[in-house]
């Protein structure tokens, strides 16, 4: 796993675009794993600043989106699909048919999760994930106890994602109390994870998903057991970090190693 500590939210948001745009640009029929949340927000944003400059062109990029809620229709504002057209698609030159989104509106959401399943093994499978991280350590919407093994699941949500995301709602009632999900075997299937983190109330679920055992209990521990896992954080989430020092260092040494490979 790779750790980059980056001093603040913009820095953490721009050193995740050099590494989304750098890819797209080397290849252009990417496909592209994509997060909601406010942690994305920044990537996006830049995303969409280099598109429109014209340094990465988003016309042949299939993406799939980690989640969505139960019972929410695509048109519904708090919907994650409205959240992807409002913060991305809209503002880039990708063509919408390319985009998923998990349907939290099927009639068998059962059926929904392995057509998804299947849409993203038609697509040659995801070349890059981008994630975010719940204050539980979930990754998508895999709550604390799921298995390690899943595939795109229906999901009961605990009651402090339930809080966390009422933000965005009108009130704590209208969350939806189900979601749609990739699993965590899904997301690390992925060809690589990029995983960012900001703020002093991720840093307990920073920690133990770079340095805590691999456990369901945290589900972002997962991306431990992954080959090319990189997880950027500020200096509030990286706080409890034990190697955090190590971390900094390793990244001057890559540096120079680099120049040496
Ligand atoms: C969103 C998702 C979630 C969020 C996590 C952090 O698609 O899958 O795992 O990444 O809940 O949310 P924010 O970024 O709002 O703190």
């Amino acid at each position: 796993m790779e750790v980059i500590v980056c001093r603040d939210y913009e820095e953490m948001s721009a050193k995740a675009a050099e590494i989304v745009i750098g890819a797209v640009r080397k290849k252009p029929k990417f496909v592209l794993g994509l997060a909601t949340g406010t942690t994305p927000l920044g990537l996006y944003k830049r995303m969409a600043e280099a598109n429109r400059a014209g340094k990465v062109d988003f016309s042949k990029v299939v993406t799939f989106n980690l989640d969505e809620y139960v019972g929410l229709a695509p048109d519904h504002v708090q919907s994650y699909r409205h959240f992807m057209d409002a913060n991305l698609f809209n503002h880039v030159n990708i063509n919408k048919v390319n985009t998923h989104v998990p349907d939290g509106k099927a009639k068998s959401l059962l059926a929904a999760c392995e057509k998804y399943e299947q849409m993203i093994a038609d697509a040659g499978g995801i070349d890059l994930q981008v994630l975010g991280i719940g204050r539980d350590g979930h990754l998508g919407f895999n709550e604390p106890g799921t298995s390690l093994a899943s595939r795109t699941q229906v999901v009961v949500l605990t009651e402090e994602t339930i809080e966390d995301n009422s933000r965005l709602f009108q009130n704590k009632d209208e969350v939806p109390r189900f979601a749609v999900t990739m699993g965590i075997q899904t997301i690390l299937n992925a060809r690589c994870c990029l995983m960012m983190a900001n703020g002093k109330n991720k840093a307990d679920a920073v920690k133990g998903c770079v340095e805590g055992p691999v456990t369901a209990m945290n589900t972002a521990s997962a991306l431990q057991m992954h080959p090319n896992a990189v997880v950027i954080v500020d200096e509030a989430a990286a706080a409890k970090l034990e190697l955090l020092d190590y971390y900094k260092w390793c990244r001057k040494g890559k540096e120079q190693l680099t120049n040496l490979l």
